[in-house]
């Protein structure tokens, strides 16, 4: 699929077209060409409440000339007053999917009444370029018949195309396919994405977006003294690798500091998961996948802020060399922890990554990201994103990212009480701390970040849908990686 924009008056045939309307069908498009002097039915939709410009809905027609069809979505935006990006990137994925399903290989999306409602061209052309390349995207790379679905060519129709909107446009198509990125890595089955595979994928891509990777392998990272995350990566054939990512667009600048989970398995270990359990856990790499993702939209659009991220990529295996329940073992940072449960692993490989991070890239805040617990799901379900930090005016920044990204976010408590439950009579610290389970697995990662500003995302229940909605398909959903651009191009303003 190719997406462009063109002025309005250029004549440009299409299969199907997108017309956005507000609530009691404010928008006219009677005069458009394409129509070939056919008359909308507004009208007739509105009194028999068969559409009428709310948001969610959609109306599809089909008109007819001479031997061609031309296929109409009109696609419902809310009241005027109301409409914000997700607004406009839901209505246009909804009329995205239902012309993709019948099958046109072109479309083009009238906006230009849109600014009726939005007023920035520039938020027009994002949030509409970055909804038809998320809407575009199905995982089917295993299907050996995966041709049937496919628009070659998609056009944003504006009557004002200047800068603002054209840099809209291209942060939109980025942003886009950034998310995309990372859904596909989430959905990659195991047995092809391997710590080492996604390792090499770093590096590729870094080269094409233009930032640092470097990759630590087992011996540099037992030279390191790893030692939890080695605990956990030991049991399986397959070695860890440590990845850097860095990327320098303000030399004098703070630094931000990622961590993503990198399971690229998750058995569970000793501490066997059930087959139901384990079938989706090729995505207990979201978290990686997100800062990934973050990194390259970081790079491609060039923000001036340094961002450092780093993933502990393992597998969490069986074998007569994994770690037990009932082993105490030590950590990077030097604090020893008890294994209550081999599955509860994420923890484990990320406070190796967090020591290693804050005490060698020096970084000046910090986010983790990961599938932590299944207890996060508990919490807030499939759609919003446990978070938990410890200070307020960084939370308040990734609010605000995660509400551009039209993402949800809420954040939890750390009371002092549920401290004491990190510890253990035999060690330092335990990795199966009683409930709140997401909390406290997020404040034993914390422990490590000491004092600089952190955040712990808990994406367990927000990395993967059921089934596909507007711009998300079923599978993975790229979590985290537009709200982790917006909170880096956040402080790129503030250090400017
Ligand atoms: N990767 C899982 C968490 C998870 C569960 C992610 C479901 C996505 C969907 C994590 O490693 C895990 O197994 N956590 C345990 C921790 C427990 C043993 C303390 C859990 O949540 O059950
Ligand atoms: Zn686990
Ligand atoms: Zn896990």
């Amino acid at each position: 699929m190719k997406i462009t924009y063109n002025n309005l008056e250029e004549k440009i045939a299409f299969e199907g077209i997108i017309l956005p309307y507000f609530e009691d069908c404010q928008g006219n498009y009677d005069s458009l060409e394409v129509l070939n002097s056919n008359k909308l039915p507004i009208d007739y939709l509105k009194s028999k409440d068969l559409f009428s410009g709310q948001k969610n809905q959609i109306y599809h027609l089909l008109i007819s000339n001479e031997d061609r069809a031309l296929d109409l979505v009109l696609t419902g935006l809310g009241k005027r007053e109301n409409l914000n990006g997700d607004i406009l990137r839901k209505a246009v994925a909804r009329g995205y999917k239902e012309l993709k399903k019948r099958k046109v290989s072109s479309v083009g999306i009238y906006l230009h009444d849109v600014k009726i409602g939005l007023k920035c061209n520039y938020a027009i052309a994002k949030n509409a370029a970055e909804a038809v390349v998320m809407a575009d995207y199905k995982f089917n790379d295993y299907k050996t018949d995966n041709k049937k679905e496919c628009v070659e060519k998609v056009s944003i129709l504006f009557n004002d195309i200047n800068d603002n909107f054209k840099n809209g446009f291209n942060e939109g198509i980025s942003l886009g396919k950034n998310n995309i990125l990372a859904r596909r890595l989430v959905n990659e089955p195991a047995n092809i994405l391997t710590p080492e595979e996604l390792a090499k994928r770093t590096i590729e891509l870094g080269k094409e977006k233009g930032f640092e990777v470097e990759i630590y392998d087992l011996e540099k990272i037992q030279e390191l003294k790893m030692e939890a995350y080695l605990s956990v990566a030991m049991g399986s054939e397959k070695p860890p690798k440590f990845i850097i990512m860095r990327y320098t667009g303000d030399p004098e600048g703070e630094t931000l500091g990622l961590v993503g989970k990198g399971l690229t398995y998750d058995s569970g270990g000793l501490s066997l998961k059930t087959t139901k359990g384990m079938v989706t856990m090729k995505g207990d790499m979201a978290g990686a996948a997100a800062v990934i993702g973050a990194m390259s939209a970081i790079a491609e659009n060039r923000l001036k802020v340094n961002v450092t991220a780093v993933v502990a990529a393992c597998e969490n295996m069986i074998s007569g060399r994994s770690y037990k329940p009932g082993d105490i073992i030590n950590s990077m940072g030097g604090k020893t922890i008890f294994i209550g449960n081999t599955d509860a692993e994420g923890r484990l490989t990320l406070i190796d990554a967090m020591h290693y991070i804050v005490t060698y890239e020096k970084v000046d805040r910090v986010v983790d990201i990961a599938t932590l617990t299944g207890a996060a799901i508990h919490c807030l379900g499939y759609d919003a994103t446990v978070g938990i930090g410890n200070n307020d005016e960084f939370f308040k920044s990734m609010d605000k990212s995660f509400d551009k990204a039209g993402e949800k976010i809420w954040r939890m408590p750390i009371f002092e009480e549920y401290k004491e439950l990190l510890k253990h009579p035999e060690a330092d610290l335990t990795n199966t701390a009683d409930s709140p389970g997401t909390i406290t697995a997020g404040m034993f990662i914390g422990e490590f970040a000491r004092e600089i500003p952190w955040i712990h995302l808990d994406i367990a229940g927000t990395s993967g849908a059921k089934k596909e909605k507007e711009y998300i398909s079923k599978g993975a959903t790229g979590v985290g990686v537009r709200p982790l651009y917006y909170l880096a191009k956040d402080m790129a303003k503030k250090t400017r």
